[in-house]
């Protein structure tokens, strides 16, 4: 994995918090759910961009252009995050979707590969804003052996070329490692491109 620590400085953290709260006034998290069992999962969601990443009982793993529970389209991808992709990620087209994940308390996500894209050329890109969170990476098949990252605030990982799909999740947040958020947590903020582009 390619790893950025400290990529966005703290004025810029706070910037990106800024335009992160309006998204979520526009898009309100949302606790998604398990394809199937119609499980909670652990963290809170919401998207921006053109195109959404949502999971449900009845229609599991997807992406779409409207919140699932608003019906409303997803607000734009904050200028900031688009920059950034530019920057630090060569490819010739801008993300679709930024999925906006929260975890509070002891909320963590599995080990899996973001593979509901149809482009896996395109790298995966993301964010953390807030308390550190014990991010799990491997490689293709779920045997391979995993190394740990401690993502700080303003860290960016990149997932590209033969890590587009790596296994890969979070396996808890360290309470109070951050005072970005007054809430406490963690913000990740994941840019993908969805669709092959022309
Ligand atoms: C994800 O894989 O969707 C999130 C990873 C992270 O929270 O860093
Ligand atoms: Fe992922």
């Amino acid at each position: 994995m390619n790893y950025f620590p400290q990529r966005v400085e703290r004025p810029a953290q706070i910037a990106l918090l800024a335009a992160l709260r309006e998204v979520i006034a526009e898009a309100p998290l949302f606790i998604p759910a398990m394809p199937r069992s119609g499980n909670p999962m652990s963290v809170r969601m919401t998207n921006c961009g053109p195109l959404g990443w949502v999971t449900d009982k009845e229609s599991g793993y997807r992406y779409q252009a409207t919140h699932p529970k608003t019906g409303e389209p997803w607000p734009p991808i904050p200028n900031m995050l688009l920059d950034l992709w530019h920057e630090v990620v060569n490819y010739k087209a801008p993300p679709e979707a930024c999925l906006v994940n929260y975890y509070a308390g002891s909320a963590k996500m599995g080990l899996h590969q973001d593979k509901d894209e149809e482009d896996f050329d395109a790298p995966v890109l993301s964010v953390s804003l807030g308390d550190t969170g014990i991010f799990r990476v491997g490689g293709r098949s779920r045997q391979d052996p995993t190394q740990k990252y401690a993502l700080k605030s303003g860290d960016v990982v990149v997932l590209a070329g033969t890590d587009r799909l790596a296994y890969h999740g979070i396996d808890r947040i360290l309470a109070g490692t951050s005072d970005l958020l007054p809430e406490g947590g963690r913000f990740n903020l994941t840019l993908r491109r969805v669709t092959k582009p022309e």
